[in-house]
């Protein structure tokens, strides 16, 4: 590892293998970040050309090494590794060797307790945006099929005991608005999260007339986090609503899973999942399992236990404390996992294959005793009275045509009337406007 930026004439010397403690995986998960903190280090070099304490040609030459060192790590070129304490290390250790003296000037007004924290904030708002992006897509293959696939009768269950007729197209429609759900829970924590802490340094603020407003406008955020203190409090408690949005969005995930498993056994027999989705078995020649569809169910428990991870580290007292580092593997587990799996389910759900016949021939005359007991309520019985005849004679029911029980479910949201436009417009009003 080179000399740690923090290194003075006196420093005595840490041992390799307290360093490389310390250091953790830094290095290995700040190659997320690295785009976000240089995006950062080139609005800060900006603020500080602003107030006098870099010439615009220093910010120029900063914003330029700045450039190639995005360029040199997305192309591979330039690769975070043991050399450096951790990604802000590096950013400082290229500046300083391409640029000498000028290089040494970038940390002026700044501590890597706001940089860790502004790089993070930004890598939230980013992957807040993704899951809003892939929860619409998902919404949206949901929606195309519950309109192609509206009066497919689907037998209803509760307490996974037969209840009444549905419709693949509830069945799809409920999924789908869950889904605008979680786009929605996406945009607003981002909205709540679009603060700069940018500009509070170690926690205490600089005797420095930074601009603060003008690098925050710079980096698209709303607002400042604008007391030092609270800016290293939201650490960890950030991502923690962040990781909010994410589990609502796993959470309907794994229902969903859990429904198409059950339809996909042999006992159901209502759907076959994708070839694409599913392998077979090590020493069973017969079997066809769908695994994608379980490890997408297991997706929550990631999220759930990076949500307990970052709540235990999070017993801290104010003002950073080293613990903060430790946030970091599992939000950034959790967030790349999460969006890998849920990025999968436009193209899984696309590619479902219903057993039509199945589906119907599953429903039982028994199933229609509510429509029933409600066809009597509109002939003028008491619910209560038409109920307890039904249920007196229930084998007495005769088997009917599922399309004309879901036709008749005409309440707002029912089989008979979906309300597709009314989920979709709501999906629509959450697509961000072209250019933005
Ligand atoms: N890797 C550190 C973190 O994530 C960066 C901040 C280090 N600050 C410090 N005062 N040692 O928190």
């Amino acid at each position: 590892m080179s000399e740690p930026i923090w290194k003075k004439s006196a420093s005595v010397a840490v041992p390799e293998a307290v360093m490389r403690f310390l250091a953790g995986q830094d290095v290995v998960l700040d190659r997320e970040l690295l785009p976000f903190d240089i995006r950062a280090s080139r609005a800060h070099a900006r603020g500080l050309a602003r107030i006098g304490l870099l010439s615009d040609e220093q910010a120029g030459a900063i914003g330029r090494e700045l450039d190639a060192l995005s360029e040199a790590f997305a192309a591979g070129e330039f690769v975070l590794d043991d050399r450096f304490e951790d990604g802000h290390s590096a950013i400082e250790a290229w500046l300083t060797a391409r640029l000498g003296e000028t290089g040494k000037r970038i940390h002026a007004g700044r501590s890597r307790n706001d940089q860790v924290a502004v790089a993070l904030r930004l890598y939230l708002l980013d992957r807040l945006d993704r899951l809003r992006d892939i929860a619409l897509a998902i919404a949206e293959v949901a929606l195309a099929r519950a309109e192609r696939e509206a009066d497919v009768a689907l037998p209803g269950h509760t307490h996974l005991q037969q209840a009444m007729p549905s419709s693949l197209g509830l069945w799809w429609a409920g999924h789908a608005e869950a889904f605008v759900d979680d786009a929605d829970l996406a945009v607003r924590i981002r909205e709540h999260l679009n603060a700069s802490p940018l500009g509070t340094a170690s926690g205490f603020g600089v005797n420095l007339a930074l601009d603060r407003d003008g690098v925050a406008e710079e980096l698209d955020f709303d607002r400042l986090v604008v007391n030092p203190q609270n800016a290293q409090a939201q650490r960890g408690k950030a991502e923690l609503r962040a990781l909010d949005a994410l589990s609502a969005a796993t959470g309907d995930l794994r229902r969903l899973a859990w429904d198409l498993s059950l339809f996909a056994s042999q006992e159901f027999g209502f759907v076959t999942v994708p070839a694409a989705f599913c392998t077979g078995s090590s020493i069973m020649p017969n079997k066809h399992n769908p695994d994608a569809v379980e490890l997408l169910r297991a997706l929550h428990a990631t999220v759930v236990g990076a949500r307990a991870e970052l709540e235990s580290v999070l017993s801290l007292p104010s003002g950073y404390q080293r613990d903060l580092q430790d946030t970091k593997p599992p939000v950034l587990r959790a967030f790349a996992r999460g969006l890998e799996g849920l990025a999968l389910l436009p193209g899984l759900l696309g590619g479902l294959s219903w057993n039509v016949e199945r589906m119907a021939s599953a429903i039982r005359p028994a199933q229609y005793a509510t429509d029933r007991a409600n066809e009597l309520v509109a002939e003028g019985l008491s619910f209560r009275d038409a109920y307890r005849r039904v249920g007196d004679e229930l084998d007495a029911l005769e088997a009917r045509s599922p399309a004309d029980s879901l036709a008749a479910r005409v309440s707002l949201g029912g089989c008979g009337r979906l309300g597709l436009e009314r989920i979709r417009a709501r999906a629509d009003a959450l697509r961000p406007a072209a250019g933005d």
